[in-house]
């Protein structure tokens, strides 16, 4: 039969990783797991419990005890933590300036990458996050680093705001993610990094189609060799 393949797919924020994941998977019939989901839902639980976000131990019970569900509804990612629909409220402007100190923790990420090599064990999956490639996956058949000039990503997360109902300026965007993506870079444990095997794409001056192409050929490469 086909070979069922493990796609990794890391980079900074807006790169366009969950777009092209979530097509990805759907052309190949696999799953897709969203792990900034995963970390979003649970700074989501700590900022509505009151927790201090570098409360390392309290953060790490805390995940002990969560239940976090990502299913599909219609090619949508619906987000449930603890039983409730959270899919809008882990993209508010709170929960995403919070969630890189969050998932900092080595404790926390350590119950995480529990949990996504769960989910991912038979094979049939794309991952997209920071350390997929790197500590989650290091086997994975595929890995994919997206990369895209900050300025552009700044533009597209404007866009997605927009629609959120959020003005927000340009420069105020680069700022933001320029931090995070040095935050999430410069942490101690699974850190922001391309694999050393990783095929770097820059999706700058790409269009969505185009970057699922590239990802998809690679895919059927592997998966038709046998
Ligand atoms: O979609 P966006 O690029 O804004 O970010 P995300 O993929 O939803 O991830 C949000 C945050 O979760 C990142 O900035 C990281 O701090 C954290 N994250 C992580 O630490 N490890 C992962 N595998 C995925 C996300
Ligand atoms: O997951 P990550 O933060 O890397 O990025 P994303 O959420 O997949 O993409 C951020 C936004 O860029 C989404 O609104 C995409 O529709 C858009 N976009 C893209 O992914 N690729 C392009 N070539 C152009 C826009």
């Amino acid at each position: 039969g086909m070979k069922k393949i493990i796609i990794a797919i890391d980079g900074p924020a807006g790169s366009g990783k969950s777009t092209t994941a979530r097509l990805v998977a759907q052309k190949l019939g696999y799953i897709y797991i969203d792990t900034g989901a995963m970390y979003r839902a649970l700074t989501l639980k700590v900022i509505e419990l009151g927790i201090n976000p570098n409360d390392e131990s309290l953060i790490t019970k805390i995940a002990e005890n969560t239940k976090i569900e990502l299913l599909y509804e219609n090619g949508n990612l619906k987000v449930i933590l603890d039983g409730k629909d959270v899919s809008e409220k882990i993209r508010s402007p709170e929960v995403t300036s919070l969630v890189s100190i969050v998932s900092a923790h080595p404790k926390l990420r350590d119950i995480m990458v529990k949990k996504q090599r769960e989910l991912g064990r038979n094979g049939g999956v794309v991952m997209d996050g920071r350390d997929i490639g790197t500590v989650v996956f290091p086997d994975a058949d595929l890995k994919i680093f997206m990369t895209a000039d900050v300025r552009e990503r700044a533009k597209r997360r404007q866009k997605e705001l927009k629609a959120q109902g959020f003005d927000v300026e340009i420069e105020k965007l680069i700022k933001e993610i320029e931090e995070r993506d040095k935050f999430d870079s410069t942490r101690e444990i699974g850190p922001l990094k391309k694999a050393d095997d990783a095929i770097e794409i820059d999706t700058t001056n790409l269009t969505i189609d185009e970057q699922v192409e590239i990802v998809l050929k690679k895919a059927y490469e592997l998966i038709n060799q046998n």
